[in-house]
């Protein structure tokens, strides 16, 4: 199948780094202009530089912090004036930790970034594509929406939340031939997995590359994912082709997740 997203424009959401990253480059790579977010200025321009323009694409940064998203209004009415066609939620995962041990701070923390700055973004773009009947809204969560992940209690909580949040919007949106789907990675080669693995090592006497291999191995393919992996199928579902997928949570985990 080929995928030609000439014309489109796309919103990728921690779109500097990681799978966000991958996103952006993927959908440049298939013809889409793309608007990335973030907070470091330095690494969105990095990225900007490296998308592929061979399709006269426009390409552009914002610079936003999804931890307060009473901000985010302003900055983005500014900025997206434009229609957008897809819209990638995607940010920085929260802190680690036992549930038990989390402060109230941390939760409200991981719900502005991860669930209502999804609802501001979401509410910039959704009139446009209301308008043009047309919208792909991805959702980057978590496995840990159909199997918890131990020692990830805040994540685990704002990740169910999150995925309840996109099956509401799906059934709102569908009649503007906009679909909402959401993406679970796995294991994913990125900063954030290697992040979780230092602080699972200094809190256990395993080394880094033994928690990688022990999560390699908890999956089926017997291997990490590379974030490319999950970009493909965030391409897919922004693709015209995936037109009668919507309120859809789709796994690319490898097999991780048991049942
Ligand atoms: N990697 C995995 O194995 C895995 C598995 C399952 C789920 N996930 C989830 O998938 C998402 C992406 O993960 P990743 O591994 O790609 O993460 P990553 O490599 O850490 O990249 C995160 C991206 O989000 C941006 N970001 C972080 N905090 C932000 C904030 N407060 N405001 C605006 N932008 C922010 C970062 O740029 P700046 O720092 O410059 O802002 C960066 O572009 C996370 O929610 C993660 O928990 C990851």
């Amino acid at each position: 199948m080929k995928v030609d997203l000439s014309d489109l424009k796309a919103v990728v959401c921690g779109g500097s780094d990681g799978i966000g990253e991958a996103c952006s480059k993927i959908l440049a790579s298939n013809g889409a202009s793309v608007i990335i977010i973030a907070r470091n200025k330095d690494k969105l321009k990095k990225v900007i530089k490296e998308l592929d323009t061979s399709n006269n694409q426009n390409h552009s940064l914002i610079i936003a912090d999804f931890d307060h998203p009473d901000n985010l209004t302003k900055i983005l009415d500014n900025e997206l004036g434009h229609a957008i066609d897809i819209l990638i939620n995607n940010s920085g995962g929260p802190k680690g930790g036992v549930l038990l041990d989390s402060k109230s701070d941390e939760f409200i923390t991981a719900f502005n970034r991860l669930l209502v700055s999804n609802q501001v973004i979401t509410k910039c773009v959704v009139p446009g594509m209301q308008k043009q009947k047309f919208g792909r809204i991805i959702n980057i969560i978590s496995t840990s929406v159909n199997q918890v992940i131990p020692g990830l209690g805040v994540s685990n909580t704002v990740r169910g939340a999150v995925s309840q949040w996109a099956k509401t919007l799906a059934l709102e949106l569908g009649d503007s031939n906009i679909t909402v789907n959401n993406i679970l990675p796995g294991y994913t080669k990125t900063n954030r997995l290697k992040e979780l693995a230092e602080n699972k090592a200094t809190q256990n006497s395993y080394s880094v590359s033994d928690i990688m291999e022990e999560w390699a191995s908890s999956t089926a393919l017997k291997r990490l994912a590379e974030p490319i992996e999950i970009a493909n199928a965030v391409l897919f579902l922004a693709s015209k082709e995936a037109s009668y997928i919507t309120g859809h949570n789709l796994s690319v985990d490898g097999g991780r997740y048991k049942s």
